[in-house]
């Protein structure tokens, strides 16, 4: 697949989040991949335009995405669930805030590792809850969750962590051992859960995926985890994702949900999830390589912008940008994001959507045609005076 081929014009037609909020603008702040859409998907697609009808699940069709998540995980994971552990839900972020109100004490804060997703910055508060950020802590030039910050935070009573591994925004493949050292300070609390959200699991840019519950047993027991095809093979719009659940107790506590859930999944969505996870092994290698790709030409013009660092992405195709010593020095105007986007015609993530004294950073998306992201690198080099 020629993955340069998309244009802008193509993609301001698309209408989607991205390329119309921002109409003079090049879209890089909302995680949707512009690469287009697997075949495998597009027949699924296809076929049902030419069926009777888009009735709901069948049981079968409802074992079969059980199946191939509990495969897919199994074949590109460090992790083996069984099926009957797979549960449907419509999206990630809905499910997390069922699951912080099932598992927790209502009022009870929630500990969030920043810089975070801004579903999720946005979630806790809505749900009227605490939320206590866990700045992530820099060392070596590479984000690592704050042991002790996440500690104090169940020691103030909070009793979930929503964890997201891949990060998005800070790009870490969390390793087992720094996982494991989670779970050892998760255990020392007997009301503590985890959410852990591997939406970005297959965008594993090296090393290898280790989803948190698979760590250990006790990790299996405090944790929740979701996966999906939709960030992955670009389907967010088919509503489909999928819980993973490794202690038993949390079905009992989670129903009467998990059955609401599964029966408003999309049916689209779960066709479109199986065919990926079936059948989308070769598309996604080849997007792999491409954001690679994509990774690469970011992380070298970053290294050219004066007073702008970066870490280096591990996985997702996700960057975030450091402007605080541009910011300092005067280079850019506070907030950095609107400084890139007056200046650049470049529209990303403001830092501060990601937690609090992230003011002058900012998050761009990378999966883009390689054209369009030289055209915004050639817009902020400009800028730049480069
Ligand atoms: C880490 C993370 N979780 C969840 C979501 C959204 O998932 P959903 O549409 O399934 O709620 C995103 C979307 O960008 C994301 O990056």
């Amino acid at each position: 697949m020629n993955f340069d081929e998309m244009t802008l014009d193509h993609l301001r037609d698309s209408g989607t989040l991205k390329w119309a909020a921002f109409p003079d603008d090049i879209g890089m702040f909302v995680a949707e991949m512009d690469l287009g859409i697997a075949e495998p998907i597009k027949k699924v697609l296809r076929d049902y335009a030419d069926s009777p009808g888009i009735g709901y699940r069948s049981d079968a069709a409802k074992r079969a995405l059980q199946e191939a998540t509990a495969t897919w995980l199994a074949d590109n994971t460090a992790w083996a669930p069984r099926s009957e552990q797979v549960f449907a839900i419509p999206d990630v972020v809905s499910a997390a805030r069922v699951v912080i109100d099932q598992l927790t004490t209502s009022g009870s804060p929630v500990i969030l590792p920043t810089p975070a997703y801004m579903g999720f910055t946005a979630l806790v508060p809505a749900m009227g809850r605490e939320m206590i950020e866990v700045p992530s802590r820099l060392v070596d030039g590479r984000y690592e969750l704050d042991l002790e910050g996440i500690r104090a935070g169940f020691e103030r009573g909070a009793q979930m962590l929503l964890l997201v591994n891949p990060a998005n925004p800070a790009g870490r493949v969390y390793t087992r051992e720094e996982l494991e050292a989670l779970a050892e300070v998760v255990d020392q609390f007997p009301d503590a859960h985890v959410f852990s959200d591997d939406i970005h699991a297959p965008f594993v840019l090296e090393g290898e995926h280790v989803p948190y519950a698979s760590v250990n047993d006790v990790a299996a027991s405090h944790t929740v985890t979701a996966v999906a095809a939709s960030k992955g093979w670009s389907i967010p719009g088919l509503k489909c994702a999928q819980l993973v659940l490794s202690n038993p107790e949390h079905e009992a506590q989670l129903e009467p949900y998990l059955g609401w859930a599964a029966s408003i999944t999309s049916t689209l969505g779960a066709s479109a999830t199986i065919a990926a996870y079936n059948d989308g092994g070769q598309w996604r290698a080849e997007i792999l390589d491409y954001l690679r790709g994509n990774r690469d030409l970011f992380e070298q013009a970053v290294e050219r912008w004066p007073g702008v660092w970066a870490p280096h992405i591990e996985g997702t195709y996700i960057g975030w940008l450091d402007f605080t010593e541009a910011a300092d020095s005067g280079i850019v105007t506070s907030p950095a994001a609107q400084w890139i986007q007056d200046n650049c015609g470049v529209a990303l993530t403001p830092g501060l959507a990601c937690g609090e004294g992230y003011e002058n950073y900012a998050r761009i998306i990378l999966a883009t045609p390689r054209p369009i992201l030289e055209q915004a690198i050639a817009q902020i080099d400009e800028a730049f005076g480069l």
